[in-house]
């Protein structure tokens, strides 16, 4: 394809604006995928996907588009994540496209990550094309939209499209737009090759697959490359295009978007972010790289038969060739035995992985709540990261505990207001600044620990505001704050997997509510088990489950057999997730406790 025929793309849009769907129609009207084989939602392929309704993993496919003129073009749509975990991926796909379709929902308006995507592509200088999406809605409003993106956000909007993904209509007006409005690739073609890894997957027949955008330069098949980060070279198998499975070509030149496949057998040989070039004629800078994605939020993953640690960590290797992400390092805990302590970008992505390896890899695991990364700094002056809080040094070493913060924007109908704030106080937050972007709706921006947003934070907010308002954040720094380690004891032994790191005058609370909490979720046993709740060896918080008296099945003597059996089931399906520390059975929902309290 001449260059000038080509286009490159992506739809940027808050959760549920209909992003997945308005792809599902460009499918159909490109025919890039016959309409008897259309399965709703082509580009999430995942099970997991389908099921929570959301994109998680980004897919690329080219779209064939001809013009009612007659003139063909190859427009390269780069799905994205819509949720804030996966901003990442976001910025990722950005830097592949010349311009992005921004979805909005019109009965909905701007929301939170409407704008956090909107500026992320403004950085990467993209066209912007506002797609005003769902108005077969009776409440559908897409000129208050409009006049919202022009007042609060200075976007000139006067080009918006009308459009319900649902219908198909607008559909190919969108389809006209991006070749009018979205310029062509200009990278040089006869320059050595840059080409961009903006995302992988791994083939156990074809090894790493590279998901690439060509910048300058081409690529052919049989060529001899180079990875500029870590200077290893490999030859080109195979090139091929997505539509959406995977179609062998023989080259792929500047401006195009395609996978390269070249044996590489390990995920280390091609790192997401890194140039590919080639090795006979290199180019001399890479491309500007993507910031590494940090993980911000960490827990203990732990196989619930010790027995199957290898297979845990085979399988967060085979996860990891997709999700650049993810990180893990093996650990161990007195109470839980062999494990790894992994690092996600956010809650979410945390669930999708113990989703994934429960399901894809039919392991069970206990897993223990998560922790954002502690910096403490000791009296000697230095400086290191704790992501277990078992692992918090001795308080007497300790000149300060450092935690991470957030800048949160909030945006709410103005009516609750109120109740928002409230909110963010309770979370330790700073109040930074509120404005309004339209007349009923308004921006609130504070800075909040971490931490507090992983208790819960998102669905207070939702249950706060009725669901109406929404949330986006960013990391912004580390600063100092007033922390100390609560520790738990069960039968009188701490239970490191339980202990965690909490503000001090939350720690009263906090130790008596977990203790409570514990109580309830520790089935009895056949003696009296202590559950303690303790800071720097004094104890805070004390319950007692009281000892089993009767045997399970005893109440069902001569009674009907269904239900007999139904309790046995019952009783099974409890025991698989739960650990024995020291004496004691304590289930799963155990370690998640300490998230799940007021
Ligand atoms: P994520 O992939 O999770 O970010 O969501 P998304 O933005 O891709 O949204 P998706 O396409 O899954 O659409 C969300 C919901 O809105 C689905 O129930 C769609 O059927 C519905 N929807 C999408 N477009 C339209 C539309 O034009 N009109 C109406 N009425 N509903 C729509």
């Amino acid at each position: 394809t001449s260059r000038e025929r080509l286009r490159n793309f992506c739809i940027i849009a808050h959760i549920d604006h209909g992003k997945s769907t308005l792809a599902d129609r460009l499918l159909e009207r490109t025919g890039t995928i016959d309409p008897r084989r259309m399965t709703e939602q082509v580009l999430d392929t995942m099970d997991l996907e389908r099921e929570r309704g959301i994109t998680i993993k980004m897919q690329a496919v080219r779209l064939n588009y001809r013009r009612p003129d007659g003139e063909g073009y190859v427009l390269n749509l780069i799905d994205t994540p819509g949720h804030v975990d996966f901003s990442y991926e976001v910025s990722r796909s950005l830097a592949a496209c010349e311009g992005a379709l921004l979805v909005i929902d019109a009965s909905q308006g701007i929301e939170a990550q409407t704008l956090a995507n909107l500026y992320l592509a403004l950085e990467h200088d993209l066209e912007i094309i506002p797609v005003i999406n769902k108005i077969d809605l009776p409440n559908a409003d897409p000129d208050k939209v409009i006049r919202e993106l022009e007042e609060s956000v200075g976007l000139d909007a006067s080009g918006a499209l009308r459009v319900s993904a649902k219908t198909g209509e607008g559909v190919d007006q969108v389809l006209e737009a991006i070749v009018e409005r979205v310029p062509p690739p200009k990278g040089a073609p006869e320059a050595p090759l840059r080409a961009l890894v903006f995302d992988s997957h791994f083939d156990s027949y074809r090894g790493v697959v590279a998901y690439v955008r060509v910048v300058e330069g081409a690529l052919r098949r049989g060529d001899t490359i180079r990875l500029m980060q870590t200077g290893r070279d490999f030859e080109v198998s195979d090139l091929a295009v997505f539509r959406p499975a995977l179609v062998a070509v023989e080259e792929l030149a500047a401006g195009e978007v395609g996978a390269v496949m070249a044996s590489m057998k390990d995920v280390t040989d091609c790192r997401v972010g890194d140039t590919v070039t080639l090795a006979a004629r290199p180019a001399r800078e890479p491309l500007p790289g993507y910031q590494p994605a940090k993980p911000m939020v960490y827990c203990g993953l732990y196989p619930v038969e010790n027995e199957a640690f290898e297979d845990l960590r085979d399988a967060l290797a085979r996860l990891q060739l997709n999700d650049a992400a993810l990180v893990y390092e093996p650990e161990t805990s007195v109470a839980l035995g062999f494990g790894f302590r992994c690092g996600f970008l956010g809650l979410l992505h945390m669930e999708i992985i113990q989703e994934r390896l429960e399901r894809e890899f039919r392991l069970d695991l206990v897993t223990t709540a998560p922790s954002v990364v502690y910096r403490v700094v000791s009296r000697k002056g230095e400086t290191v990261e704790v992501r277990n809080p078992a692992e918090l040094p001795d308080p007497a070493r300790i000149e300060e505990i450092q935690e991470p913060f957030v800048h949160a924007t909030i945006l709410t109908p103005q009516e609750y207001i109120g109740p928002i704030m409230e909110l963010c106080q309770e979370r330790r937050g700073e109040f930074l600044t509120l404005e309004y972007v339209g007349p009923e709706r308004a921006r609130l921006e504070y800075r909040l620990p971490l931490a507090e947003i992983l208790l819960e934070f998102f669905d207070r907010l939702k249950s706060r505001s009725r669901g109406y308002a929404s949330l986006d954040y960013r990391f912004d720094g580390y600063r100092a704050s007033s922390l100390v380690k609560l520790e738990v004891l069960i039968g009188g032994k701490p239970v490191d997997a339980l202990s965690a790191i909490v503000h001090r005058e939350k720690a009263y609370e906090r130790g008596r509510q977990l203790t409570q909490k514990l109580r309830e979720v520790i089935p009895r046993q056949l003696f009296e088990v202590p559950i303690q709740a303790a800071i720097g060896g004094r104890v805070i918080a004390r319950e007692t489950v009281r000892a089993l008296r009767k045997d399970v099945l005893a109440k069902c003597y001569g009674g009907d057999i269904t239900r007999k059996r139904k309790l046995l089931e019952k009783q099974k399906e409890g025991k698989r997730r739960m650990k024995h520390l020291g004496n004691v059975e304590v289930p799963q929902e155990a370690f998640m406790a300490v998230l799940r309290i007021d």
